[in-house]
């Protein structure tokens, strides 16, 4: 079944400020959260250093260098017929150290050109606020997320671009993939999840509970820095469409066994209130038992709850790569603790990448009518989707790569049948990293997303010159059939 989906969808790749756009300290510049981050790979974590080291290497400091090439680079984006185009302003370009008076014009300016250009092209700009890279002053000095001062900071930030872009930019939305610290029971990677979405590191001697109380304090006050940037926003400016973000990978429990229900549930119960305080602007009951009876988030205010309730999102935007499945842990206890009820296991239908993700397109389709129960009124954007995977440049310069074709291919088509076939509202689809970028999780180059190739390694060596893959071709054909040629 092909299908064709509306003029007006919103078709594009997506990227963010420090995986691209290097130049780390050029321009006046502060040092991010991303910029001490370590290089990793598959089987090794990144590692937070306390401040920037010698004798590392830091991938996010020189990126794709699209600090310089964003102009060739979104032509190249023109080209495959792209009508959106998503990326993050980097909050260290605009308030340097994140609590300082004035913001940095230079990188005020820098954003001038960059959301021009995508006009001149006729390429909606969607703006992430935070992705990954709050200044790491704020690290330093405040303690990040896990204090309440970072509020006011991160609603200055966002009132200074706002009105600078009112008339450039319609589409925005708050923190990137708020929701993936709830991962804070996964072992190494909670690490990263707290320290990318929080600014914080754990001390390394606190029990579970403790980590749970802390993600849980620093995630009330982003999430009530977003409403209130989303009823700032509207006031700035009343067509401004404010999304909240979260990664959707949907659990599946590992049997039919009641417990492995349970756990499921749990298991979306302890991620799940991202979206719905986003949505409905206040906490699910479960989630309030759950934290009233650990005391794991005691500074919530009355105001607080007002602000939450007044600044709900225009529409969610989601990523979307694998789904998760779980089961139950062999514990008395299970169940009394939402984070502590689940554990991650494999699922024998799924295949995985090279990086252990699974591939699961119709996780997509379940995940898509998921949220539309979930929120029947709250429009989707699909901000990110795509196949981290090894690519070769070939001598005659070409790229050859099917798997990313096929992946995006059943991906798509779930999307389209969610739509079409189940009515669910989903107002665009941006790929992750159009253009090849420096990964989040592992700091490497050689984890590709993209339909263009980017010269470049794991160190940042390289001509850095730019190749059209196969996917290239395939991605122009399917927008400028607006779907319908898969
Ligand atoms: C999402 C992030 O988690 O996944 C992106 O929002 C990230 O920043 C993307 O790049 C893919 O993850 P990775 O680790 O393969 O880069």
């Amino acid at each position: 079944m092909t299908y064709r989906l509306a003029d007006e969808f919103l078709w594009g790749g997506a990227i963010a400020a420090h995986q691209a756009e290097g130049a780390w300290n050029v321009d006046g510049k502060g040092v991010s959260i991303a910029d001490i981050l370590t290089a990793g790979d598959a089987k090794t974590q990144r590692r937070v250093t306390d401040g920037v080291q010698e004798g590392n290497n830091y991938p996010n400091h020189h990126g794709i260098d699209f600090y310089h090439t964003y102009a060739e680079d979104l032509e190249l984006m023109a080209e495959l017929g792209s009508n959106a185009f998503r990326t993050s302003i980097a909050w260290t370009r605009i308030f340097p150290n994140g609590d300082d008076e004035q913001p940095n014009e230079a990188g005020l300016e820098y954003y001038d050109k960059m959301f021009d250009k995508m006009h001149e092209l006729g390429i909606e700009p969607v703006i992430t606020l935070n992705h990954f890279e709050m200044p790491y002053h704020l690290v330093k000095e405040y303690g990040g997320w896990t204090n309440r001062k970072l509020i006011d900071l991160f609603v200055h930030y966002a009132e200074v671009v706002f009105n600078r872009y009112r008339d450039k930019v319609t589409y925005w939305m708050t923190h990137n993939e708020i929701s993936n610290q709830a991962g804070i029971n996964l072992g190494a990677h909670a690490q990263f999840f707290v320290w990318t979405n929080s600014g914080f590191v754990f001390n390394g001697d606190e029990t579970l509970n403790e980590k749970i109380a802390k993600m849980v304090q620093a995630a009330h006050y982003e999430l009530v820095a977003s409403a209130k940037v989303v009823a700032l926003g509207h006031k700035i400016n009343p067509n401004f469409k404010i999304g909240g973000m979260v990664n959707v990978a949907p659990f599946y429990p590992a049997s039919p066994s009641p417990k492995d229900m349970l756990a499921f549930q749990k298991a979306r119960q302890s991620r799940d209130w991202f979206s719905d305080v986003h949505i409905n602007g206040e906490y699910p009951v479960e989630i309030e038992r759950l934290y009233e009876k650990f005391g794991f988030r005691p500074d919530i205010t009355e105001q607080d709850r007002a602000d939450l309730k007044a600044g709900t999102i225009d529409y969610l935007a989601v990523s979307y790569y694998s789904s998760t499945t779980v089961k139950a842990v062999d514990n008395p206890d299970n169940f009394k603790n939402a984070y502590a009820s689940y554990e991650v296991t494999s699922n024998p239908y799924i295949e995985t990448n090279d990086w252990g993700w699974g591939l699961d397109a119709d996780g997509l389709r379940y995940s898509l009518n998921e949220l539309s129960e979930m929120y029947p009124h709250t429009p989707i954007m699909i901000v990110e989707n795509g196949l981290g995977a090894y690519d070769k440049l070939e001598d005659d310069q070409s790229i050859h790569d099917p798997y990313r074709i096929d992946y995006l291919k059943h991906h798509i088509q779930a999307m389209e049948e969610a739509i079409v076939e189940d009515g669910v509202q989903v107002i665009g689809y941006l790929s992750w990293g159009p253009i090849d970028i420096v990964s989040a999780g592992t700091g490497e180059m050689k984890k590709r997303y993209g339909y263009i190739y980017v010269d470049l390694d794991d160190f940042g060596e390289g001509t850095g010159r730019r190749f059209k893959k196969d996917s290239f071709k395939w991605y122009q054909q399917v927008i400028a059939s607006k779907g319908s040629d898969l």
